[in-house]
């Protein structure tokens, strides 16, 4: 699933993370690439035991916990701490697939959601869509600031060259206690059905009562915690 999340961070919270990050030092993104897609990538990043990449990276993981959205699209287990890059004119990001194991420290866990958290106004730079290919084709994405996108780690994805101004972001990773795309996505639709039902009818509707119950027996089934 491809999924919008809308106003993880406020614009206060948004306009906070531009001004630490304008005052960070940025390195060559290939750092935290694998060898393959080192190829591919042409940007800056924060470095990843900064103290600015740990404050704002703590930041966003407190919105994101109390984001019901992307909890329920995300199913998360561990969410890898957010890294920060930047695009200027000219750089830009080639078709790759995100590497499948990550280490955070000394913890080791599986990439299945691929996380951009976008920092930029839309209106300040040309270029730099995220562009995820699925079974349906290509979708280009270029979200307000504050707003993420969430989709399946495994996908063919590509950031297009910025022709104007530069594209700020915080990406990273998520391991789910579903492992796949199609379960997590049944569980989100079926999560989504039964809060807009309880809306109409009531938390304590026994069809209501019945679907939480079907949700959670099948996330008993196929949760790996
Ligand atoms: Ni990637």
């Amino acid at each position: 699933m491809l999924l919008h999340v809308k106003g993880v961070l406020t614009p206060d919270q948004v306009a906070t993370c531009r001004a630490k990050l304008s005052a960070a030092s940025w390195v060559d993104g290939r750092a935290t690439a694998g060898e393959q897609s080192a190829r591919a990538k042409r940007n800056l990043q924060v470095p990843e035991e900064s103290d600015v990449a740990r404050e704002l990276g703590d930041l966003i993981l407190g919105s994101l916990g109390r984001n019901p959205p992307f909890v329920s699209a995300a199913l998360p287990l561990r969410v890898f701490p957010p890294l920060f890059n930047r695009y200027d004119v000219g750089q830009a990001f080639d078709t790759h697939v995100d590497n499948a194991i990550r280490f955070a420290g000394p913890v080791r866990f599986r990439t299945d959601i691929s996380c951009t958290l976008f920092l930029t106004d839309p209106a300040d730079y040309d270029g730099g869509e995220l562009i995820v290919e699925d079974a349906y084709g290509e979708h280009a994405v270029k979200l307000p600031a504050g707003d993420l996108i969430l989709y399946p780690a495994s996908s063919l994805h590509r950031v297009a060259p910025i022709t104007r101004g530069a594209r700020w972001s915080s990406f990273f990773w998520a391991q789910s206690m579903v492992r796949s795309d199609e379960r997590r996505t049944l569980l989100h639709d079926l999560d989504n059905t039964i809060q807009a039902l309880s809306l109409t009818v009531g938390q304590a509707d026994p069809q209501v009562v019945a679907l939480a119950g079907t949700y959670n027996n099948l996330l008993r089934m196929w949760a790996e915690v």
